[in-house]
């Protein structure tokens, strides 16, 4: 970074909340969904949402101007539509909606951000758990919508991650896999779908069943994919060649981290792989700005949990008893930690 770029930069990171809350607004009132396929006036578009005249042309042309939606002409008799990315990854109507996470950031992650100063005060989490004894996952389900949001937010993260590893992977010499803390099964109906060998279990705690059940069925892999309920605390995994952990590691504090990597051990075959799809953080922590502040997040939500590098990974593995690793970059900040037994 050179002296004359620097105070840019400082300032635009500074002020990122505003393209962050533009965008998380416009997913709130859903622009996005409105204008699906359409072309629409800022009049008529602002209307159907409910916008009041003074917010449109601010609203929609910042939305322009970051580059969310397009704008054929100028002034009143212009027309807004979606971009190619916010058509396929914003519109709700669409199964390749992304915006679930978008959606728990605004609901729930941008106020509890506020308050990171106290976080890293006190090391408490700053969530639902604030001012409760109870653990994170008891609380954030225990209201079915927020259980909803939770889970609709797992999927929109993680769809590009997963997609990237079922493409990646070689699935070539395993016949079964198992992917822990599955929530709406979706790893589980990717690897499905693109590997026609291989059956999966999906294993969540017995309050996600129904939501999993649900989505194997939209995809009409009931006969490919199982759903197997259980507490990964307190109960064995189901066996399989294949053990994936999609951002579970990371909700964990040491001890519990190294308990999910026995576990998975136990449940493997010889040559077996255990995979963790994680914001894996760069060993020597200086570039993966994502994967840094996902443990951030993790301060936030949980207090002890946090996000790791490739080489803590490893070590942790081979004191379970795992012969060797290997890291798959997936997209952007995330990756596979492949440890084979
Ligand atoms: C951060 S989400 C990750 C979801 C998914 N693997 C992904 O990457 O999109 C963590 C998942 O772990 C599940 N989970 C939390 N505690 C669990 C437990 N004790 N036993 C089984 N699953 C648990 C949650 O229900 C949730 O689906």
């Amino acid at each position: 970074m050179t002296k004359e770029t620097q105070p840019t930069q400082i300032i635009d990171i500074g002020f990122g909340f505003w393209q962050s809350k533009v965008l998380l607004t416009a997913i709130e009132l859903e622009v996005f969904t409105m204008l699906g396929d359409k072309a629409l006036t800022g009049e008529v578009l602002g209307r159907e949402l409910g916008i009041h005249p003074r917010g449109i042309w601010d609203f929609f042309d910042t939305l322009v101007a970051l580059g969310f939606l397009n704008r054929a002409g100028n002034g009143t008799t212009a027309l807004y539509s979606n971009t190619e990315e916010t058509r396929i990854y914003l519109d709700k109507n669409k199964d390749t909606y992304i915006g679930g996470i978008l959606e728990m950031a605004n609901d729930r992650l941008y106020r509890f951000w506020n308050d990171l100063g106290e976080a890293l005060k006190t090391g408490k989490p700053q969530n639902e758990i604030k001012h409760s004894q109870k653990p994170m996952f008891e609380v954030l389900y225990e209201d079915m919508p927020r259980l909803q949001q939770f889970m609709g937010a797992m999927r929109g993260f993680s769809m590009g991650n997963f997609n990237a590893f079922v493409q990646k992977f070689d699935f070539s010499n395993y016949r079964t896999l198992c992917d822990v803390g599955g929530a709406t099964g979706l790893l589980s109906t990717l690897v499905a779908k693109h590997h026609a060998h291989l059956q999966c279990i999906t294993f969540d705690l017995p309050v996600v069943e129904p939501i999993a059940k649900m989505w194997i069925e939209k995809e009409q892999l009931t006969d490919r994919v199982q759903v197997v309920s259980g507490d990964f605390l307190k109960d064995a995994l189901p066996k399989a060649d294949i053990i994936t952990m999609g951002m579970i590691l990371h909700d964990w504090n040491l001890e519990k981290k190294k308990h999910l990597i026995r576990l998975a051990y136990e449940a493997l075959p010889e040559n077996g792989a255990f995979i963790a799809i994680e914001n894996l953080i760069d060993d020597e922590r200086r570039t993966n700005a994502f994967g840094l502040m996902m443990s951030l997040h993790m301060l936030i939500e949980f207090g002890d949990a946090f996000d790791f590098t490739g080489a803590d990974f490893w070590s942790w593995c081979q004191e379970a008893g795992f012969k060797r690793y290997e890291v798959l970059h997936l997209q952007g900040p995330c990756s596979a930690a492949i440890a084979y037994k």
